[in-house]
């Protein structure tokens, strides 16, 4: 059996990867995927993402054992508990919490999945494992797979294509057949030409230029760290939690 790898540029176009019957990786490496990724490995229970701040809000107020977290214009909002920086999402904040998160861009690219059977969350993070459980799901169900890029604002990124590279380069790895697209090409080569000096090519992008004006160096250096941790968070029902 082929499994075949496509990819989308933009969040909304999430819904054409729905109409194929694909299995979805939704990246938004810079950062709301990597602070999904890092929450969930730091023990968070689930994270509940919400498209508006208004819907945040509210949602909060009815469940406010809940943790408010996200993002606009890349800083917490008024009221908000947590950021969208992975690096305030330790053990000692997140263990054991529920989180209602809304960004920019990445958590409408989940909204946007919604009708997909199969959605999990990808980042440099947990490329290697979000591949590995990809290939069997694909390979069991007999389905495609496509990586979803957030996006910023409603515009290609360069880390999300980089990061999109990054696990098609894990796909490339397995022992099941895989049909690259185009698109799934260009990521990977664009990927390997990048992946000497990671850190230096993210750090080019406008997105980056952004977070590190507002002071998130840190938080580019460590959502560009490969493979940091195992997990594979799947967004199901409007949750997304740890596959087991
Ligand atoms: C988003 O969802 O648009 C991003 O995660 C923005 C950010 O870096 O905070």
């Amino acid at each position: 059996m082929v499994i075949r790898v496509n990819v989308e540029f933009l969040a909304k176009d999430a819904v054409k990867a729905v109409d194929r019957g694909d299995l979805i990786v939704i990246i938004d490496a810079l950062r709301c995927s990597s602070t999904i990724v890092t929450a969930l490995a730091n023990g968070a229970k689930a994270i509940i993402p919400v498209r508006t701040l208004d819907e945040a809000r509210r949602f909060h107020a009815e469940n406010p054992n809940y943790i408010l977290a996200g993002e606009r214009g890349g800083l917490k909002p008024r009221g908000f508990e947590l950021g969208n920086s992975p690096l305030e999402y330790t053990p000692e904040k997140v263990s054991g919490k529920i989180i209602i998160l809304t960004t920019t861009s990445g958590t409408s690219a989940l909204t946007y999945s919604r009708g997909a059977k199969w959605i999990f969350v990808g980042s440099f993070l947990n490329a290697k494992a979000v591949a590995e459980k990809s290939i069997s799901i694909a390979n069991a169900e007999d389905i495609g797979i496509s990586i979803v890029q957030a996006g910023t604002k409603g515009r290609f990124s360069l880390e999300d294509f980089l990061c999109t590279g990054a696990i098609v380069n894990e796909l490339s790895k397995s022992e099941s057949e895989v049909e690259l697209s185009d698109a799934a090409q260009a990521s990977l080569l664009a990927f390997k030409d990048a992946e000497d000096d990671l850190l230096a090519n993210i750090m080019k992008s406008n997105h980056s230029k952004k977070l590190i004006e507002l002071g998130f160096t840190k938080d580019i250096e460590f959502s560009c760290r490969k493979n940091l941790f195992s997990i594979v968070p799947i967004y199901r029902k409007g949750i997304i939690t740890k596959i087991e």
